[in-house]
C-alpha cells in the first residue's frame, strides 16, 4: 500500500472555497476542479480529514482516474486497478454511480461494469471460486463520469459527515450541520466576541459556533466507516483522535446565547447542545425576537430565520424581518448575518447588504446576507 492517498472532499454546491480553506489549515494542499475539492495526504489524512473538515459532505479515497468512452475500456480500467490493496477477501462493496455529459450515460450499466470488474480481480487475486462473501466491513464505490473522465473512489466516511453525533432532536426546517458550520466559518467570529441567535430552532448553528470557538474536532463523536479498514490501521485513526483531543480547548469560555419563540425549540437545542458535552456552554431561553436587548458592543447575530415560503406565513415573515432590521439599527457595532430565500430581504430589513452569498439549503436557493459591524 503506498502511503500518499489522493482525497477528495465533497460539498454542497457553494462551499467549495470554504473545504478548500479547511483542507489547506489542515496542512494540504486543495485543488478545486469542477466542484471537487482534492488533495494528496498521507494516509493519516483520512482519519484527520473526516474528524475536522466541517464543511465537507464525505471524504472519498480516488482509487483511480481515466478517461473513459467505452464499456470495454472500463471494465478494462477497473480491472487493473490494486483493488486487493483496499478491500479484504471478505469486504463488501456496493457500487453506486453517476453521469454527467459523457458518452457512458447508463449509470446501472457503469456500476454492473464496475462492479464485476472489481469481483472477477478479487477473485483472482484471493483464489476465490465462487461468491465472494461480502460479509465484512464496508468500502462503497463509487463511479462518477463527467464529460468522459471517470473518476473511482471508495467513500471513507460512511455515513455523512453533517451527522455529528449530537442531533438527538429536531425542529421542522434545521440546517444541515455542515451549512450551520460555513454560516459561522463565512463570519469573523473565532470565540471572543458575543454571538447571537434569536431564532435558533435546534439550535445547529450555535452549537456548531461553539465547536469551532473551543477548536472542538466536529466528528469527535462519531464513527467512520474507514475505522474498519486494515490498510489504514487503528494506530492512525488512534493518533487523530489523540490529536483532536490534545487540540480541543474544552476551558475556553465563550459567550454564545440562543432563544426562539417556541419553548419546544429551545428544550431540544438544550438536548441537542447537552448530548455533545456544550450544555453548559451555550445559554438559552424561550423569547420572542422582538424582547431582544442587546447591551454590549461588537456582537455577532447569525440566523436562519422561517423563509415565509408558504404563501399564508408571508406577512409574518415579512414583519420579523423589519423588527430585525429595527433592533439591529441601532447596534451598527454589530455584524448580522442572515441567511434567507426571501427575495425582498434587503427592503424589509432596511439596508443594503455588505456582502452576500448564493447558498443552497437543501435544494432551496438561499442568499446569506452579511452585514459588517463598524468596531465601537
Ligand atoms: C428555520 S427555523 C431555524 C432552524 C435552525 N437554524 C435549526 O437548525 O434548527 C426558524 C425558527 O425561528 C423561530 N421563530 C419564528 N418566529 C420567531 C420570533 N418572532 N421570535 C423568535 N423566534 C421565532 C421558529 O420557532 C423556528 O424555530
Amino acid at each position: 500500500m503506498e502511503n500518499e492517498v489522493t482525497l477528495l472532499a465533497t460539498s454542497a454546491m457553494g462551499l467549495e472555497a470554504i473545504v478548500k480553506r479547511e483542507v489547506k489549515q489542515l496542512g494540504y494542499e486543495p485543488k478545486v476542479d469542477n466542484g471537487k475539492i482534492m488533495f494528496n495526504a498521507p494516509l493519516s489524512g483520512i482519519p484527520r480529514a473526516n474528524l475536522w473538515l466541517r464543511t465537507a459532505d464525505r471524504v472519498k479515497l480516488v482509487v483511480g482516474e481515466s478517461r473513459i468512452e467505452s464499456f470495454a475500456e472500463l471494465y478494462d480500467w477497473i480491472y487493473s486497478l490494486p483493488w486487493e490493496q483496499y478491500i479484504p477477501e471478505d469486504g463488501k462493496f456496493p457500487v453506486i454511480g453517476k453521469s454527467h455529459q459523457s458518452k457512458l450515460f447508463s449509470v446501472s450499466d457503469c456500476q454492473a461494469i464496475t462492479k464485476k470488474a472489481i469481483v472477477d480481480r478479487l477473485k483472482l487475486k484471493y483464489g476465490i471460486a465462487h461468491r465472494m462473501p461480502e460479509t465484512g466491513a464496508l468500502y462503497r464505490v463509487e463511479i462518477t463520469l463527467l464529460k468522459d473522465m471517470a473518476t473511482v473512489t471508495l467513500d471513507t466516511s460512511g455515513v455523512g459527515l453533517h451527522k455529528r453525533g449530537y442531533r438527538v432532536a429536531t425542529g421542522e426546517a434545521p440546517l444541515k450541520e455542515t451549512l450551520a458550520a460555513a454560516l459561522v466559518l463565512l463570519t469573523n467570529w473565532r470565540g471572543e466576541d458575543i454571538l447571537v441567535d434569536p431564532m435558533c430552532g435546534s439550535g445547529t448553528i450555535l452549537i456548531e459556533a461553539a465547536l469551532i470557538g473551543q477548536n472542538i474536532a466536529p466528528g469527535f463523536n462519531r464513527n467512520f466507516a474507514a475505522e474498519e479498514w486494515p490498510f489504514i490501521g487503528e494506530k492512525l485513526w488512534n493518533e487523530a483522535f489523540k490529536e483532536a483531543e490534545d487540540l480541543a480547548k474544552y476551558d475556553q469560555k465563550l459567550a454564545i446565547y440562543g432563544s426562539d419563540i417556541d419553548h419546544r425549540m429551545v428544550e431540544m437545542s438544550k438536548q441537542n447542545a447537552a448530548e455533545i458535552g456544550l450544555y453548559d456552554v451555550i445559554s438559552w431561553k424561550q423569547m420572542q425576537l422582538k424582547d431582544l436587548r442587546i447591551k454590549e458592543p461588537n456582537g455577532y447575530l447569525i440566523s436562519n430565520p422561517p423563509y415565509g415560503e408558504r404563501l399564508k406565513d408571508r406577512e409574518y415573515v415579512e414583519s420579523l424581518y423589519q423588527t430585525l432590521g429595527d433592533i439591529m439599527r441601532n447596534h451598527p457595532s454589530w455584524s448580522v448575518y442572515i441567511l434567507t430565500s426571501h427575495k425582498q430581504f434587503e427592503r424589509l430589513y432596511g439596508k443594503k447588504a455588505t456582502k452576500r452569498r448564493k447558498l443552497f439549503n437543501g435544494f432551496i436557493e438561499t442568499q446569506y446576507y452579511q452585514y459588517f459591524g463598524k468596531k465601537a
